[in-house]
């Protein structure tokens, strides 16, 4: 059997097209995937607003959904709400009961959030991975053990090489040694705008920009994964 999973990412509502939402609603609709990976930037400015749109976006599909939060989920600007509380408005967002992990079929989405709200260095949209999140992943990643695992994470924990200045995530690589040793099939990110699949133990996928007008070299799109006994193919949609 094979299983369908729409890997979406880096939405901004907010700043979004809303002919290209709708567009994007009737692909996903027509591709019927069993289960929707979103790998954070639902919003432009994590403005309650925008965040009602996306959650609104992502509801009104009625598939089970793994979402996690990006860069753009946590205040850009109000510093006093960045530091207090980086996730409230994402948290009061998203409802206290969403899913870390989402299982459709044998398989396994399962939550990381690479969000920070500071860093030892100027560039604070960059994530990381504090080892007591990696601890809880690999715990969670244990009770699923039998399941082929996908993690999804804003933030990819490999870069590609041609995309200068742009910093990894803090502990990237420690997160990808302890994901392979885990048996994680592969990484669902998002971030760089940009689409493709960086070889790897395990390979990371990208998702280019959903809805954002921030083209950084490539058109909108999305990713239909099919996940099936031999593997998994990823296949580029325009939105
Ligand atoms: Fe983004
Ligand atoms: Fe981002």
């Amino acid at each position: 059997m094979t299983l369908r999973v729409a890997h979406l990412s880096d939405l901004h509502f907010g700043e979004h097209d809303p002919a290209a939402a709708e567009r994007l609603r009737q692909a996903i609709l027509s591709a019927r995937p069993d289960a929707l990976a979103v790998s954070g930037d639902l919003t432009r400015d994590a403005r309650p607003e925008e965040f009602a749109q996306a959650l609104a976006f992502l509801r009104a599909l009625e598939v089970p959904a793994l979402v996690v939060p990006g860069n753009h989920d946590i205040p850009r600007w109000d510093l006093w709400r960045r530091f207090l509380a980086p996730r409230r408005r994402w948290r009061a967002a998203i409802g206290p009961d969403a899913p870390e992990v989402v299982l459709a079929g044998d398989a396994a989405l399962v939550a990381l959030d690479t969000t920070r709200r500071a860093q030892w260095h100027p560039d604070w949209s960059a994530g990381g991975v504090p080892p007591e999140r990696a601890e809880r992943l690999r715990a969670a990643l244990r009770a699923l053990a039998g399941r082929r695992c996908f993690v999804v994470a804003h933030h990819p924990l490999r870069h590609p090489p041609d995309v200068p200045g742009r910093r990894a995530p803090v502990r990237a690589a420690e997160t990808l040694a302890m994901l392979a040793g885990e048996r994680v099939e592969a990484v669902l990110s998002g971030h760089l705008h940009r689409s493709g699949v960086l070889p790897g133990a395990p390979p990371v996928i990208l998702a280019p920009s959903a809805l954002s007008p921030r083209l950084k070299g490539e058109g909108n799109g999305w990713n239909l994964i099919a996940l099936s006994a031999e593997g998994f193919a990823v296949e580029r949609q325009a939105t």
